[in-house]
């Protein structure tokens, strides 16, 4: 049961309402445990809120916040395609203090990379059976996927690999993308949507009936969804 109304942000305050809120939770997380393990979405929408972020840099002990990747197209990373590639660019490079980062893709085959990923998470993650993240940040896609968990996707159905290899019904069409158990698993899920072409994805998502056919409804309902949604989507 969802028991967090979902926050419409006022026109314009999106990125920074959404920036406000990770800087809360990692400065909750840094309190109690000394480590705010983070996994960004890929995407468009964040960017604005990476912005938000380096404004308000010096309010998060960034040497104590590792950051991961919740997908990844099997691009270069120099590539405007490459989350991480966007993400180092809008973030990583413009904060004075550096987080660690643990990249999906550097180069080669696709499914190879997502094993290796699945080993790095086991190491960077005393856990057994799935990794439980701080946070993760997760955008929606217009078709109601997530990550690059797409409609009839086998993706949507793997319940015991960390990372799998996907194809994207656009170009990129290679994926990696972590799979819905380690989704579940984590202490908070935000989920970021803007556009009124989205608005479906949310109602599916609030709907009695739960179509699990629509990727974004693999999220389970539980107390610790933050949805965030821009001013058109009221
Ligand atoms: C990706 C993303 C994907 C994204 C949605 C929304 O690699 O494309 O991780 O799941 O979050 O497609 O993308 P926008 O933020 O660009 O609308």
């Amino acid at each position: 049961m969802i028991n967090i109304k979902p926050f419409v942000c006022a026109e314009g305050d999106f990125s920074i309402d959404v920036a406000d809120f990770l800087i809360r939770q990692a400065n909750s997380a840094l309190i109690e445990r000394g480590v705010f393990k983070l996994v960004l979405s890929g995407g468009r929408t964040p960017v604005g809120i990476f912005d938000e972020l380096v404004i308000r840099q010096e309010e998060v002990e960034w040497s104590k916040v590792e950051l991961f990747w919740l997908d990844e197209r099997c691009v270069p990373v120099d590539s405007d395609q490459s989350n991480f590639g966007n993400c180092k660019r809008s973030l990583i490079n413009r904060l004075k203090v550096k987080p660690k980062y643990f990249p999906m893709y550097h180069s080669g085959k696709t499914e190879a990379c997502a094993n290796e990923y699945e080993r790095v998470l086991r190491a960077c993650c005393e856990s057994e059976e799935f990794p439980q993240f701080d946070l993760i940040l997760l955008g929606v896609g217009v078709d109601g996927h997530v990550a690059s968990i797409f409609p009839n996707s086998g993706a949507l159905n793997e319940v015991k690999r960390w990372v799998v290899s996907s194809v994207a019904p656009v170009a990129p069409l290679e994926r990696i993308t972590l799979t819905f158990p380690v989704i579940n698993a984590a202490k908070n899920i935000v989920i970021i949507a803007k556009g009124k072409e989205k608005k479906w994805v949310f109602d599916a998502f609030y709907s009695e009936k739960i179509d699990k056919m629509i990727p974004v409804n693999g999220i389970e309902r539980k107390k610790n969804i933050h949805w965030f949604l821009g001013e058109e989507l009221k």
